[in-house]
């Protein structure tokens, strides 16, 4: 059997994410192991998930570096100590410098909650509900310098509902997150995703439309590989 993935998650707060890929990577056969968290917030509610995993955990505080720079290769460092190959961000609230995302370019991959390119950076939900969209949902992409704007990997759509508010469709759209990102570890792990300039490619039977993924809410339709 091929090696695990080691991953390396970052995180700032409520770690629900991370919860999920934590979960999913004790599925006997899943491809990935969740080997680092990394918080630049001490006490996120988060690393709570990653002891009682037995999880290797380290807050480093953006607060103790005198930059964005210098914070950033002291996280750099610490996953490279720890011979991570593959980044997640999940709930990370700092911006990561272009010197970091370069050096870790196709190995670095972050959660957003919108169907991407629609409603990039802060306050998706609300950018969905002032839109009027009627489908909304979160989206799987390699990181590059530019903010929301890397190749799509995988995404999953939800129904906006008439009586949504922010905080119901949130919390649709994070059930969605909590199939949806395993599932593009998944994919990772098992040596399926490219990534060719702006595009990522998923390799193998379910290749979907134009490489991204579209599941449903807890019904990923990617077969596990056989
Ligand atoms: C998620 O909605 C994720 O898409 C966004 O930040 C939120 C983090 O939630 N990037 P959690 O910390 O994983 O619960």
């Amino acid at each position: 059997m091929a090696a695990r993935l080691r991953v390396a998650a970052l995180i700032s707060g409520r770690g629900s994410n991370l919860e999920a890929l934590i979960e999913a990577a004790r599925a006997p056969g899943y491809p990935a192991d969740i080997a680092l968290v990394v918080s630049n917030v001490a006490g996120a509610v988060g690393l709570g998930h990653a002891a009682a995993a037995g999880i290797d955990s380290l807050v480093i505080e953006h607060g103790a570096y005198p930059d964005r720079e210098s914070f950033d290769r002291a996280v750099d460092a610490a996953l490279r100590e720890r011979g991570i190959e593959l980044i997640c961000l999940a709930g990370f609230m700092r911006l990561l410098s272009p010197a970091f995302v370069t050096g870790w370019l196709g190995r670095l991959i972050n959660i957003h909650p919108s169907l991407l390119p629609a409603f990039k950076g802060l306050h998706p939900h609300r950018q969905a509900l002032e839109a009027g969209v009627k489908l909304h949902g979160c989206t799987v992409h390699f990181v590059t310098p530019e903010i929301d704007d890397g190749p799509i990997i995988a995404q999953a759509a939800v129904p906006v509902r008439e009586d949504d508010d922010e905080t119901a469709l949130a919390a649709r759209v994070l059930a969605a997150e909590h199939a949806l990102y395993p599932l593009a570890v998944r994919l990772i792990g098992d040596g399926r995703v490219s990534m060719h300039g702006r595009h990522a490619r998923i390799l193998g039977p379910a290749a979907g439309d134009g490489g991204a993924v579209f599941i449903n809410p807890g019904s990923p339709s990617v077969p596990d590989k056989e």
